[in-house]
């Protein structure tokens, strides 16, 4: 049991045996550079994998994942991320895709103290208070969970644009759109909910930059 990981190893060396029957240049190219047109902002939740539910392969796509797919304005990894995907890789298309299900969205409608993971949860909070009309108002808890969800994908949209890296892109005519997502764990499907930003102006005033 403790050995399962030696799995993982062998799985690997037959993976790579598979690619160079396809194409004994596989790995040559892929070393050469990356250009993905893609920046992923997921939920670190193992049923979520972001190449295998898009059909992208090595290379189509520039990742990040955290509990909940957060875009918090102090994580120095997710700005890190997101700089080098704006700036250098200059991505076409940054998706920030949810899912039905999320451990995350459940822990922060609770009021259970797990831990450290607390302090992370309360950005999720923070969207429920936002939200909590249209929230409190859904009476089967499933739903009012998913709902939770669905908006809290909108919200990191907008905090994604509140973004100087996002914004300066949009500033120097870069083309870059916004995008948010919910992927259902229970039969696969995405589905885009339409909050796709593509330019300052879809923000309020009260966070343009100049
Ligand atoms: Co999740």
């Amino acid at each position: 049991m403790e050995n399962s990981y030696k799995k993982l190893l062998e799985n690997n060396k037959k993976w790579v045996a598979d690619q160079l029957a396809l194409d004994p240049v596989y790995f040559k190219k892929l070393a050469d550079s990356q250009n993905p047109e893609y920046l992923w902002i997921g939920c670190s939740d193992s049923r979520v994998p972001a190449n295998t539910i898009t059909g992208t392969d090595p290379g189509e796509m520039f990742v990040h994942r955290n509990i909940a797919n957060m875009v918090v304005h102090t994580d120095m990894n997710m700005l890190s991320v997101l700089s080098y995907a704006v700036q250098v890789l200059k991505v076409k298309h940054i998706i920030v895709c949810g899912h039905y299900g999320c451990g995350g969205i459940l822990a922060a409608m609770g009021n259970k103290q797990v831990g450290l993971i607390d302090n992370w949860l309360r950005h999720i909070k923070d969207v429920y208070r936002y939200h909590h009309k249209e929230l409190d108002a859904i009476v089967n808890e499933i739903e009012r969970a998913k709902r939770f969800v669905e908006l809290n994908v909108i919200e990191q949209v907008h905090d994604l644009g509140k973004t100087s890296i996002v914004q300066n892109a949009w500033k120097n005519k870069q083309p870059l759109h916004v995008h948010g997502w919910v992927y259902d764990i229970h039969d696969g499907v995405i589905n885009d909910l339409n909050v796709s930003f593509t330019c300052t102006k879809d923000l309020h005033s009260v966070y343009h930059l100049d």
